[in-house]
């Protein structure tokens, strides 16, 4: 009974240890070295191979490597395959430290001060207290969760919007297409953490960039599919939006020539927001496996109907 791993090869090393030392009766294989590919019973991998059935015939669970999981291409693996999402505190926390950098820097206008700097312009600009600063974000799942506990640290007027209706204590939700534009009405700083899926491919668009207040500033560290990034640069260009946080682009790494790059109102980071970390993931994934082979439900498996 093997696992084949399909990822970041350095880290694979690392996972390979961890399996080596935890779990001596599972075989690993890293791709693309599968040796006999009829033992591999699970596959844990950030994109999955084309034609996974006829090239991993005893196939049996496909761990995505990621909280995140369009980039497997859903459509494309056998509909009765299940497909798992890692449940890493890890990437939690990546998430968590994330965010709060993302919306402290546009809370504070870290981005002015940085073009500031540039110029040689000591300015100070007024400071609008974080009760006042109102954030909100969108999608209300795991991370969603976290990332609304570690900003209400801070006392930033906090809501929220999902498909579906939510509680949050200290958080002001929002649920379905018709109240997305009273949750924008009200958001100085959007933080989109939705999943990828049809529903929400291209939603941070010229219309919802309109709902929001003009001047307010946008965090997207969900996946570049969610951003049309030609009304952004419009936005920007219009003052109707201020500034943007981007971890994610539909394109990456971004090609040499994309305007992002140099814009003054955009801070560019390489989809680094988190990542996957052997060390914190790992028990996760291998109490999954032990669940699979006990024949009890495993954590974090994805909805096929709902894409996440
Ligand atoms: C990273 O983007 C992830 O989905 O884990």
């Amino acid at each position: 009974m093997a696992l084949l791993y399909k990822a970041d090869p350095v880290r694979g090393e690392h996972w390979q240890r961890l399996f080596a030392e935890h779990a001596p009766d599972i075989q690993w294989r890293a791709w693309p070295d599968i040796g006999d590919p009829r033992e591999i019973r699970y596959l844990a991998a950030w994109q999955a191979p084309d034609d996974i059935q006829t090239l991993l015939p005893n196939l049996q669970v496909l761990f995505a490597l990621s909280a995140g999981v369009d980039q497997l291409n859903l459509d494309r693996l056998p509909a009765t395959l299940p497909v798992v999402r890692l449940l890493d505190p890890g990437i939690t926390q990546g998430m968590c430290e994330y965010a709060s950098f993302a919306v402290l820097g546009l809370h504070r206008d870290m981005l002015r001060y940085r073009q500031q700097q540039a110029q040689g312009n000591w300015q100070a600009h007024r400071l609008v207290p974080a009760q006042q600063r109102r954030v909100g974000v969108m999608g209300l799942g795991l991370q969603a969760r976290q990332i609304l506990a570690t900003l209400q640290a801070f006392g930033f007027a906090l809501s929220g919007w999902a498909r579906s209706e939510h509680r949050i204590d200290g958080v002001t939700c929002f649920a379905g297409a018709e109240q997305l534009p009273a949750f924008l009405g009200q958001c100085d700083i959007v933080v989109c953490v939705l999943p990828l899926t049809e529903q929400t491919r291209g939603i941070l668009d010229r219309s919802l960039f309109q709902h929001l207040p003009k001047g307010a500033a946008l965090v997207n560290m969900g996946r570049g599919g969610h951003l049309v990034e030609a009304d952004l640069l419009q936005a920007l260009a219009s003052g109707q939006l201020s500034a943007a946080v981007l971890d994610v682009l539909e394109q990456e790494p971004a090609p040499p020539d994309h305007p992002f790059w140099t814009h003054p109102q955009i801070l560019l980071t390489p989809h680094i927001a988190a990542m996957t970390q052997p060390d914190s993931a790992f028990a996760g994934l291998l109490e999954n496996i032990r669940r699979h082979q006990r024949g009890e439900p495993m954590l974090g498996c994805v909805d096929r109907a709902r894409s996440y």
